[in-house]
């Protein structure tokens, strides 16, 4: 039976949303000559840098026999399978069957590839959907752009829907709560009400009578088509130079129950705040970032994956309510989008 059209907008959900740029990797995970297994939207996917340097993405499937191309090797260009030696290019064609002279494979495009770019560290990719199978304009954050910040790259795997795990940040009444024994986010008080302003491409989600004590702002960008969220770690004098650390995510789904966080970690810092501020990071916060962070996994991966159909929400959860109603937006748009582009009338050779 046919799944419904609500049912198909649940799983794009569950999946992710298509017609996006997403984060898959960090560049120096993919050296020249070397190649990278990555799941990313339930898609198998293999990275691989070029003996020119040049970053590759396709399908991870030997279009010949179904191999994983990630067992293979590079070659030049080209990614080679393991099993009989067959090169693919980084458009998804057969660039050559070395174990049969004018194969009728050569030349034919067989599987799918993916535009990439780097910045910041970071590999993004971009998920075509029916109604924007072209890439859509990449929207780097403002701290990539702008000079004033210098960041940290870090990444780790969730045990949870990627739709929780935006939840998290959309929620900044769990800092003084399910962080409140760690460091950077024992401060302020742990009763308030949050409110919420709408911002280009997302809103953002605040404590009313507390800022900059503990966790206490968001912002949350959904809809420029490279999503991702921003927020705002108090660090105590002793943390060094550059103020609060500002902290950007990019989540990606991996699969409907796992999914990937980039969190670039930045300050404003320069010159020898700049040194002073590395050091300070490697040697004494980054152990006591992870500390919180795993509070966060922790709590997401023993959430039950329909915990949201039986659950109570009051004030403080309006960003959660806001995020759920602009990606189901998202969500059916793109799916009628699908069945719109199946109707449409097939334009008659002789016409
Ligand atoms: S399965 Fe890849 S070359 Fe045969
Ligand atoms: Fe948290």
């Amino acid at each position: 039976m046919d799944a419904t059209f609500k049912e198909r907008v649940e799983e794009r959900l569950n999946q992710g949303l298509l017609g996006q740029w997403y984060v898959i990797a960090k560049s120096k995970q993919i050296q020249p000559g070397g190649l990278f297994r990555v799941k990313a939207l339930s898609r198998d996917l293999v990275l691989w840098r070029g003996e020119d340097g040049v970053l590759r993405c396709t399908e991870d499937y030997c279009p010949h026999r179904g191999a994983p191309l990630s067992e293979g090797s590079v070659k030049g260009k080209h990614i080679a399978c393991a099993y009989h030696g067959i090169e693919m290019d980084g458009e998804g064609v057969v660039a050559k069957v070395p174990a049969l002279r004018n194969c009728p494979l050569e030349g034919r495009k067989e599987i799918d590839s993916f535009v990439v770019e780097e910045h910041a560290g970071g590999v993004f990719a971009y998920f075509p959907s029916a109604d924007q199978p072209d890439p859509t304009p990449l929207v780097l954050p403002y701290e990539f752009t702008n000079g004033a910040y210098e960041f940290f790259l870090t990444t780790s795997l969730w045990e949870s829907n990627y739709r929780y795990a935006i939840e998290n940040i959309a929620d900044p009444m769990h800092g003084p709560h399910l962080h409140g024994d760690t460091f950077t986010l024992s401060g302020g008080s742990r009763e308030d009400k949050v409110k919420l302003t709408a911002v280009d491409g997302g809103f953002v989600v605040e404590r009313v009578a507390q800022q900059g004590a503990n966790f206490d702002w968001a912002e949350v960008i959904v809809e420029n088509g490279t999503p991702h969220c921003r927020v705002n770690i108090p660090y105590p004098p002793a943390g060094g130079p550059g103020g609060m650390m500002r902290v950007v995510n990019f989540l990606t789904p991996v699969d409907e129950f796992n999914c990937r966080i980039f969190f670039w970690r930045c300050r404003k810092v320069k010159g020898i705040e700049r040194e002073v501020w590395r050091f300070l990071f490697r040697t004494t916060f980054e152990p006591l970032h992870w500390y919180v962070l795993e509070q966060d996994r922790r709590m997401l991966a023993a959430m039950k994956p329909d915990a949201r159909n039986r659950e109570r929400l009051y004030q403080h959860d309006i960003g959660i309510t806001r995020l759920r109603q602009t990606l189901s937006k998202m969500a059916r748009a793109q799916v009628s989008a699908e069945d719109a582009l199946k109707e449409e009338p097939q334009v008659s050779q002789n016409a």
